[in-house]
């Protein structure tokens, strides 16, 4: 079939045809904008989920839906070894500039650009613009030199500034594993003290599995604070939607034997659900359906794409012991597993391992979903492990 009208998206971030299944997070974030924009106090929410099951696309439909109501917009990722004072200050910049215009200041943008340019002083920062050179410091609000005072100090301005314009801000924050722990703890307190003004700002945020725990680790009271919510595979019938939906705007239609193929191959990975979708259509031979013998065709491209680049680049960068380490795991079929059964397949004992499993922890490829268990944050990634890593 045409490749060029191929409607499937596989990527990272890559905003899918149709994004099937995910009306409650979607209705849980509307109703927290519309609380605040009444005055009112809502939870943050932060989702937890594998890789590839649709986290970051669904932080960028929650950041439309902010600016399909005015309000500031902006996407953050947390990254190894990422400055949070640095980050926030960048990202606090961008949202006031875009609260006023830069040739007319609000006076209350003015006074937080202020209180921002002692933060930046005080944190030892560069000055992100030309446009706080002019401006006086505003000290006493975000240079106490703890961060977590300073963030809560940041974030109030920001809120207030907001509310003055009549608007309210939205900040998404990816990867939220990859914060260190005093970073995550002084993030939590600042929204914290921020979530009882019941000032127009939200925190929505995504990560693996592991972030309730790391919350939780930080500052025990995160559990109370953030609404969690896990996303997890396509049921049946979305995982058909998905596929179904964006072929009918191309007058294409799917035979029923190919949905059924494509939602036993992929288990309603939403990742995988594009993969097979976009390949099963290149390889299609007709001009208006898509049959279970397209699918047949599809499946080892489908699979040798994904194996050379969303299986892969999770591999990149790993040394030969985290390797074996990984093949021990997938040695044991599909996870989680006892943290000492995957030392025993190693021949070792579990402290003699535990170096690798916190690298691995560490580079977000396993976490650990219970106390003395170990799993791959890749869905499937064990077959892919089998496939390609397997020692010959
Ligand atoms: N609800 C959904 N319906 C259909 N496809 C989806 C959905 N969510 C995500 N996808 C697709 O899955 C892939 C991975 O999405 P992404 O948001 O990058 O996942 P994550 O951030 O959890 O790793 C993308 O190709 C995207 O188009
Ligand atoms: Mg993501």
């Amino acid at each position: 079939m045409d490749p060029t009208r191929n409607p499937y998206s596989p990527g990272a971030g890559s905003p899918p045809p149709a994004l099937v299944g995910r009306g409650a997070e979607i209705e849980a974030v509307r109703i927290a904008i519309e609380r605040f924009r009444l005055g009112r106090s809502a939870r943050s929410t932060i989702l937890t989920g594998l890789r590839g099951v649709g986290k970051t696309v669904l932080l960028q439909e929650f950041r439309r839906l902010g600016q399909e109501r005015g309000w500031v917009c902006r996407p953050l990722e947390a990254g190894r070894g990422m400055s949070l004072p640095y980050a926030m200050a960048d990202l606090v910049r961008k949202v006031l500039l875009r609260l006023s215009p830069a040739h007319d200041i609000a006076a209350r943008v003015r006074r937080a650009l202020g209180v921002l340019k002692s933060f930046q002083m005080r944190w030892n920062l560069p000055d992100g613009s030309d446009l706080t050179v002019g401006l006086d410091s505003v000290p006493g609000w975000a240079d106490s030199g703890l961060l977590d005072e300073d963030l809560a100090g940041l974030f109030t301005e920001v809120g207030e500034a907001a509310r003055e314009r009549g608007r309210g801000v939205l900040v998404t924050l990816d990867e939220v594993q990859y914060l260190k722990k005093e970073a995550l703890g002084a993030l939590i307190v600042g929204l914290h003290q921020i979530s009882q003004n019941q000032l127009p700002f939200l925190l929505v945020a995504a990560g693996l599995p592991s972030v309730p725990t790391l919350a939780a680790e930080a500052r025990s009271y995160a559990e109370r604070l953030f609404d969690f919510r896990t996303i997890n595979t396509l049921g049946e019938e979305d995982a058909r939607a998905a596929l179904v939906t964006p072929a009918e705007q191309e007058g294409v239609a799917w035979e029923d034997e190919a949905l059924d193929r494509i939602v036993a191959e992929t288990k309603g990975y939403p990742y995988f659900v594009q993969e097979f979708g976009k390949q099963s259509w290149d390889v299609a031979e007709g001009t208006d359906r898509i049959t279970a013998a397209d699918v047949d065709a599809g499946v080892p491209l489908a699979v040798d794409e994904l194996d050379t680049g969303f299986f892969r680049v999770r591999v990149d960068g790993t040394s030969d012991g985290e390797r074996e380490y990984l093949v021990a795991m997938a040695s044991l079929g599909r996870g989680p597993h006892a943290s000492g059964r995957v030392a025993a397949a190693m021949g070792k004992d579990t402290p003699g391992v535990g170096a690798l499993r916190h690298k691995l922890i560490g580079k977000g490829l396993c976490y650990s979903p219970r106390y003395g268990e170990i799993d791959f944050t890749v869905p499937l990634f064990d077959d892919f492990v089998r496939r390609r890593l397997w020692p010959t």
